[in-house]
């Protein structure tokens, strides 16, 4: 049978925090957990673009118990800030959605001068998730998802010279492998949990094709010329609440233990299910050498992470 946010269980009494829910599949994913009575936050860079996906969501849900709170991922103070108001402010943290990014813009930076793709939608995901984890281990089970992209496939291995900026920037090699980033850091944090014993999953899911802000905001943004292309494209997308189904089966089906990659069953459509990811993403040595690196572009050192592990 196919899966449907009518399947998903309650989430009441639980807190889920969706990162970019203002728009797209985030806002989708935030809609139907507070829909299904979670406590969500959404974590947003514009405090008034988030304030009206709030009300979106109360108009439509006017039980939802919903919450805004800044986090600019692509500066890793604001990450830090962000964690720490949520340590103080939440008891726990259920779910942890990392869903916001970038596609393909012209070359940016972030703050700390990182690459804006592979700072954005790994490196400020990756703090995020480390900073939360004393948080997201005082429930009883917590999960971790991050949504990635088929274009992930694209990169056929991870090149961390490329993402510590050397080389001439190409803007979907970076889309690429700031996803492939995302599927490499999914697995190694699931099996460094696993190894401590913590009770956390940590997932994947990815949208396939839905029609979202995501081409405007990217390649397409400033550019008067190709933004009815964007548009255009989208009409072969499937619709956004659509595309947040994976997502919300990696944050809800019971039955999944963790490591797992949720994608429509149909590849660029569809309803979803567990997909597999490419070869590059399961490259062990690969996860290990991007965690290392991470920490150090994170600012968090190691001795903060096995700190905050052993915290728990
Ligand atoms: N749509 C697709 O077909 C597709 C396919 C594969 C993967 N994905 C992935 O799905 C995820 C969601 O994208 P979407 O399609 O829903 O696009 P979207 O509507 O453009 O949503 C992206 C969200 O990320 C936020 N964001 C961007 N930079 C941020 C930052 N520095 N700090 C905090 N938030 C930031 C955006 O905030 P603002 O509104 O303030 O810009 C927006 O809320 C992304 O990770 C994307 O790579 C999408």
């Amino acid at each position: 049978m196919d899966w449907t946010i009518d399947r998903m269980p309650s989430m009441q009494g639980t807190t889920a925090i969706v990162t970019g829910a203002n728009s797209g599949i985030g806002w989708e994913a935030a809609k139907a957990l507070a829909a299904r009575h979670a406590r969500v936050i959404l974590a947003v860079r514009n405090l008034d673009r988030g304030e009206m996906a709030k009300n979106r969501i109360l108009s439509e849900i006017p039980h939802a118990n919903v919450a805004v709170k800044r986090l600019d991922l692509a500066d890793l103070r604001s990450v830090q800030a962000f964690a720490e108001d949520v340590t103080a402010q939440e008891v726990k943290v259920n779910l942890l959605i990392n869903n916001a990014g970038v596609m393909a813009p012209s070359y940016q930076t972030t703050r700390q001068g990182l690459e804006l793709q592979f700072g954005t939608n790994h490196i400020g995901h990756f703090a995020l998730t480390l900073r939360l984890l004393p948080t997201l281990c005082s429930g009883r089970g917590a999960r971790v998802v991050t949504v990635s992209s088929m274009a992930h496939t694209m990169a056929k291995a991870l090149d961390i010279s490329y993402l510590r900026g050397h080389g001439r920037y190409r803007r979907f090699t970076s889309y690429a492998q700031s996803k492939l980033a995302n599927l490499l850091f999914t697995y190694e944090l699931q099996r460094r949990v696993q190894r401590r014993g913590l009770a956390i999953q940590s997932m994947a899911a990815h949208p396939g094709f839905a029609a979202t802000s995501l081409l405007d905001n990217g390649m397409f943004a400033r550019s008067r010329w190709v933004r009815p292309f964007a548009r255009f494209a989208n009409r072969f997308a499937q619709p956004s609440d659509m595309g947040a189904l994976p997502t919300l089966y990696a944050a809800t089906y019971p039955d999944l233990v963790g490591g797992e990659y949720i994608g429509p069953l149909g590849g660029m459509r569809g309803y979803p299910g567990v997909v597999r990811s490419s070869e590059a993403s399961y490259d062990v040595d690969a996860a290990q050498c991007l965690w290392d690196v991470s920490l150090e572009l994170s600012n968090i050192d190691v001795d903060d992470w096995i700190a905050l592990a052993d915290d728990m």
